[in-house]
């Protein structure tokens, strides 16, 4: 686990840095991310699910409050909204769960404070009811839910499996051996299905190695690792933007549009090419799936054979100075709402995808089968700088005293943690579906 003394910064000449100026501010978070993405120590051989030794903690019935609350409405603004304190801690552990990314369990590996887990987001327009899994259960009866994209797509698939596991025990019946990159589950209880896939562009693309440092992309095709078992997939989740700040080539056909950060080609940057690999991805998703039956009129809770695609918008990171100084990522609490705007990248990233969520929403309709929706978790990420593993990425980093230069991971999300609400929302949104459509 040596990697924290590499600089992630050395193999940027200073020169070339000062041409791109406006795009070496973006690309210095990205190189520190990248060496998360990349490095072994966040790679962890203990990944398995021990559905075995589970204990399992039977989640609260709906109190006859919440009960009365459920909003009969069929949507519901959640970016508007607030973090509250809580007293009702998460429905899972670090040990009660056994898909937690060995980084990502931060009670396990040592994070003392608990507050982070005591708050609930709530929108001033509904009330999201705190997670069912047995909601859950019911509503994805024989369904497929897969998630496709980065590490925080991964994040947020292993908070639902977590989640759901405290009601019904998942069996992974599928991994491809390499980095748990492509794992499938079923709930035999329900017939369900969870799958996750490895594609941190969407589009096809290859990623940079530590030889070859930069991506290459393809924007006008689709990533057949995913794409290819689309007629199987009921729910779509997909969450990506990261890989997308690193240095990078851009095909389009057999021409390059540009790069970004990149000596070769016209720096194009990346906002557009992003909206032009989501185009490729949903218009994909439409031409595929627009020839399967119509909703309603089957026996499924949310209708026919159609698809529900669900983006999931950026997810901002907080660090603070440099990614391995002490204290990279230091806050206890959320930020209040007027403590913090939503601007620049993350601000950008969110807009392109709602754009993107736009314009597919409209070419879709008239086929009545398919729903693409943005999961807009931006602001409310934003707002909890408490929530990540930060130094705890490691086990007990601080066993030995506190030194200077600690790995931090300010990205990814804590589990159980402020995450788990992404899918509070996915759930209740799933549930207005339903609604809509009876
Ligand atoms: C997790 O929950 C289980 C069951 O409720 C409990 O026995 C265990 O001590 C908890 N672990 C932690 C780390 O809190
Ligand atoms: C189980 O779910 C799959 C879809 O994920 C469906 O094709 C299959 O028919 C279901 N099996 C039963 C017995 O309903
Ligand atoms: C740029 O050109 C050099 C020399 O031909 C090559 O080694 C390098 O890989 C190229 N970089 C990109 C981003 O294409
Ligand atoms: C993708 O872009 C093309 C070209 O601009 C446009 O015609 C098409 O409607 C877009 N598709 C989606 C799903 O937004």
């Amino acid at each position: 686990m040596g990697s924290s003394n590499i600089n992630p910064f050395k193999d940027q000449p200073s020169s070339f840095a000062k041409k791109f100026l406006p795009y070496t501010l973006l690309a210095l978070l990205p190189v520190a991310l990248l060496h998360l993405y990349l490095y072994p120590f966040f790679l962890s051989p203990t990944d398995q699910l021990s559905s075995n030794n589970r204990v399992i903690i039977p989640s609260p019935p709906l109190s006859q409050e919440e009960r009365k609350k459920i909003d009969v409405r069929t949507s519901c603004d959640y970016r508007n909204g607030k973090w509250v304190p809580t007293k009702l801690g998460p429905l899972y552990n670090g040990t009660t769960c056994g898909t937690i990314k060995q980084g990502q369990n931060c009670m396990i590996f040592g994070r003392p404070d608990k507050d982070y887990l005591y708050w609930k987001w709530t929108p001033k327009e509904c009330k999201l009811p705190r997670f069912d899994p047995r909601t859950f259960l019911k509503l994805l009866k024989n369904k497929h839910i897969a998630f496709v994209g980065d590490s925080l797509a991964r994040n947020q698939l292993e908070s639902l499996l977590c989640l759901v596991a405290t009601a019904s025990n998942p069996n992974l019946i599928y991994t491809d051996g390499e980095d748990n990159k492509f794992r499938k589950w079923n709930f035999p209880s329900h017939n369900i299905t969870v799958s996750i896939y490895w594609s941190p562009f969407l589009v096809r693309g290859i990623e940079k190695t530590l030889e070859k440092n930069f991506n290459t992309l393809y924007l006008d095709s689709v990533d057949e690792r995913w794409a290819s078992d689309m007629d199987h997939i009921d729910i779509l989740v997909l969450s990506v933007g990261h890989w997308y700040l690193h240095p990078a080539v851009y095909y389009y056909g057999d021409s390059v549009l540009g790069c970004h950060y990149c000596q070769n080609y016209t720096e194009i940057g990346f906002y557009d090419v992003f909206g032009k690999a989501l185009n490729t991805t949903f218009q994909t998703v439409i031409e595929r799936r627009s020839g399967s039956d119509p909703w309603p009129g089957s026996e499924s809770e949310f209708g026919g054979s159609g698809i529900s695609v669900v983006l999931t918008t950026f997810s901002p990171a907080h660090f603070e100075g440099e990614w391995d100084k002490f204290g990279a990522c230091p806050k206890i609490k959320p930020y209040d709402e007027s403590e913090k705007k939503l601007d620049g990248m993350d601000f950008d990233m969110r807009k392109v995808e709602l754009e993107q969520v736009k314009f597919a929403k409209l070419k879709a309709e008239k086929f009545g089968n398919m729903r693409f929706e943005a999961l807009d978790v931006t602001k409310l990420a934003l707002l909890r700088p408490d929530g990540h593993p930060g130094p705890y990425m490691n086990p007990f980093p601080f066993a030995n005293g506190i030194a200077d230069r600690v790995p931090n991971d300010c990205v990814h999300w804590c589990l159980p943690g402020a995450i788990d609400t992404w899918n509070e929302i996915l759930l209740d949104v799933m549930k207005r579906w339903k609604n809509k459509g009876s």
